[in-house]
């Protein structure tokens, strides 16, 4: 298997396997010994006397499978603190409400469809003013900051351009000025790939709904920071603002990062496989990947990342009947949206997770007709190949012509 560091990607973070198994798991913090974390479904906790509790009151506050996951992700990213939510866009809401009306928010102008949705139709009716700016290029960054300016979000690679930011120039830049905070959403990445606090961002955030449950069972969201202030008003408004995850699903995601390293090394195995097999293919006009060579900031990624996600881009030839015909050909992959899971997912970003962003910006950032977005899974690489491939010969019965 290719591991990103033969490839020249940054080596890997150490004891990272080690770190997801054990930390926050001591089995001497259960009564019981019990290796696996027990699920805690209980809402309220038995206090000796008014106000004398072990630790636990009531399970919005705080509860113990939730604490197990949350120090074991703090210890993954790197960080002092985590804290966990019932969905990634419940985790975007609580860091914009760090914010007060007045404020602004810079936001990288290719994002999550429902993060820009989230900032132009609902922050914005609070009195948040957003903004978008491309901060691939720094110096747009620069120009667009004002005293306002409280929060910078970005997103890298981008969804679905697959863009790579550079984190520790926009950290650079962000922090010149005093209380302006830097936000990643490294959903793409995981923590496995991109480290963002030790590249100078003040959050790192994820829908854990992708890679990190890594088994597209669970709807979550992760916030990491290292500042206690910072960590102290997050944690008070996650119990004020009350969108926490249920203790199941903080179980099955804490179970998940078990495997999130070998999960994302094979992520990367089977992506580059797919990767070289489209951009050889003469049905395929475009393939953006950046674990290739071909990509624009290939350098950059292997210079702030230990490998590549399993998230590959391209264009299909013709117009929007070849790559319907292709989406609705292929066997393997599932047309669906989501991303991050073990099984491989194929989507029209236009048609499907993108469909909220305005059509001029759609164009402008060129998520067109023939845009079609891969989540490349675990399966065997020759069957993604083989799946890849049908579904093309049925989008290009007459193949020949179009060379
Ligand atoms: C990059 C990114 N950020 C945030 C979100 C929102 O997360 P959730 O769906 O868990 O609310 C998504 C969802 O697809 C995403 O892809």
């Amino acid at each position: 298997m290719e591991r990103g560091a033969a490839r020249g990607f940054l080596p890997p973070f150490g004891h990272f396997a080690t770190q997801a198994i054990h930390a926050g798991q001591e089995p001497e913090q259960w009564r019981s010994g019990a290796v696996v974390p027990p699920l805690s479904l209980s809402t309220t906790f038995k206090q000796r006397a008014p106000g004398q509790h072990a630790g636990y009151e009531y399970s919005r506050s705080g509860n113990p499978t939730r604490n197990c996951l949350e120090k074991a992700v703090a210890a993954l990213d790197g960080a002092k603190y985590c804290l966990a939510y019932a969905s990634g866009l419940a985790a975007t809401l609580n860091i914009t409400h760090l914010l007060k009306a007045g404020d602004t928010i810079i936001c990288m102008d290719d994002v999550y469809g429902g993060t820009n949705r989230y900032f132009r139709q609902v922050a914005m009716k609070m009195g948040i003013n957003v903004v978008f700016v491309d901060c691939t290029k720094l110096k747009h960054l620069e120009a667009a900051i004002t005293p306002e300016t409280k929060l910078v979000w970005i997103e890298t690679p981008t969804n679905p351009t697959l863009k790579v930011i550079d984190i520790q120039g926009c950290a650079d830049v962000v922090h010149k000025h005093k209380d302006v905070l830097l936000v990643v959403d490294n959903t793409f990445m995981s923590a496995y790939f991109q480290r963002p606090l030790s590249l100078g961002a003040d959050i790192c955030m994820y829908s854990a709904t992708k890679y990190m449950n890594g088994h597209s069972d669970v709807v979550m969201g992760l916030v990491s920071v290292n500042c206690d202030d910072l960590y102290e008003r997050l944690k008070f408004l996650q119990n004020s603002l009350g969108a926490v995850p249920s203790p199941f699903d903080c179980y099955l995601c804490n179970r998940g990062l078990k495997t999130l390293k070998i999960r994302m090394n094979q992520h990367f195995h089977n992506a580059l496989a797919v990767a070289r097999f489209l951009e050889s293919d003469s049905r395929v006009e475009k393939v953006i990947f950046p674990g290739l060579p071909s990509h624009p900031q290939h350098e950059l990624i292997k210079r702030q990342c230990t490998g590549c996600p399993g998230m590959i881009t391209f264009y299909i030839k013709g117009n929007l009947e070849h790559a319907t015909a292709f989406l609705n050909n292929l066997k393997v992959f599932a047309l669906a949206e989501s991303l991050g899971g073990y099984e491989s997912l194929a989507e029209h970003p236009a048609i499907m997770t993108h469909a909220s962003v305005p059509k001029e910006d759609r164009e402008a950032l060129g998520i067109s007709d023939t845009l079609i977005r891969l989540s490349i899974g675990l399966e065997d690489e020759e069957d993604l190949l083989e799946d890849l491939d049908q579904a093309l010969k049925a989008a290009f019965p007459d193949h020949n012509a179009l060379k």
